[in-house]
């Protein structure tokens, strides 16, 4: 048995399990298996090694060991420059950080431009740090706009990428072709809230794309509509991220339809259960 996993504290909540198996069957890769791996930070780097000597080929990585990872492995340039990573493979001790493709590789399926387009990012923590650089690498424009302000500098400075710190205020001035919410307003059970407030403007016929999934449509896409623009939820990014994983893992073409079906069947099972 080939086995892969997910390493996280607490991870029972993952709904890769069900994306990659749904993967694994359908290319019939019976001796394949994607297991959650539940593994408290204190014994982290004793975890990695039991893994590693029970064969098993690559993991995930998610909180909270996405950060406290890097030293224990072999972190490509993009992981470095975010500064977490969240896949690993044993076989050569190499990690990386998929979310930057899942971003990328998602708006670009749904036709998304980003070349010299001027892209607002909502949030300043590790996944707008991952949708930065790779907006940055596809030849967007950034302004951030971040609660805590200088959270927004720090990632610019971090990153060394020329964009910019933006207040809510700045955004009547400013063209905005895409807005990509990177922070966790608005996820369940939190499904009021909306990372845009009430008393600023919404920019009128804009795409914006939400990290978060769970709900599917939350407040800040009802928003985006309502004004005239194009709504995206964030599940692609997450099933693709997984794809990314998959594909440096096995070395095939991951069954992405499959792994989205999935994972919307997953978070249908989690609504039952509350
Ligand atoms: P992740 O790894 O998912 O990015 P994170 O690093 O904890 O998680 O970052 C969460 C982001 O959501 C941050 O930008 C955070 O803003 P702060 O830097 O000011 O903490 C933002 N965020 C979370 N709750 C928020 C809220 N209620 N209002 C505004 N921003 C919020």
């Amino acid at each position: 048995m080939n086995r892969v996993g997910v390493i996280g504290w607490p991870v029972a909540h993952s709904i890769s399990p069900a994306m990659h198996n749904a993967a694994f069957a359908a290319l019939g890769l019976s001796d394949w298996s994607y297991e959650l791996l539940p593994i408290p930070p204190d014994i982290l780097k004793l975890g990695l090694r039991q893994l590693r000597d029970h064969g098993f080929v690559g993991v995930n990585v998610t909180v909270p060991h996405k950060q406290v990872v890097m030293p224990l492995v072999k972190a490509d340039e993009r992981a470095r420059a975010v500064g977490a990573v969240n896949t690993i493979d044993f076989r050569d001790n190499r990690a990386t950080n998929t979310d930057i493709a899942g971003l990328i590789d998602d708006l670009k399926a749904h036709g998304v431009e980003l070349a010299n387009t001027n892209v607002l990012v909502l949030g300043a923590g590790g996944a707008a740090r991952a949708a930065v650089y790779g907006l940055v690498m596809e030849g967007a424009n950034i302004g951030i706009i971040n609660r805590t302000v200088e959270k927004a500098q720090q990632l610019i400075d971090d990153l060394g990428v020329d964009a910019r710190v933006m207040s809510f205020g700045d955004t009547e001035d400013w063209y905005v072709d895409l807005i990509v919410n990177c922070t966790s307003v608005g996820m369940w059970p939190q499904v009021a809230e909306c990372p845009w407030p009430d008393s600023v403007p919404f920019p009128e016929g804009v795409t914006v794309y939400d990290m978060v999934y769970r709900p599917e449509q939350t407040r800040l896409l009802d928003k985006a509509e309502a004004h005239g623009g194009r709504a995206i939820g964030g599940l692609g990014m997450l099933v693709r991220q997984g794809a990314a994983a998959f594909e440096i893992w096995m070395g095939v073409k991951a069954p992405v339809e499959v792994m989205l079906e999935a994972a919307r069947e997953e978070l249908r099972q989690a609504r039952k259960l509350g």
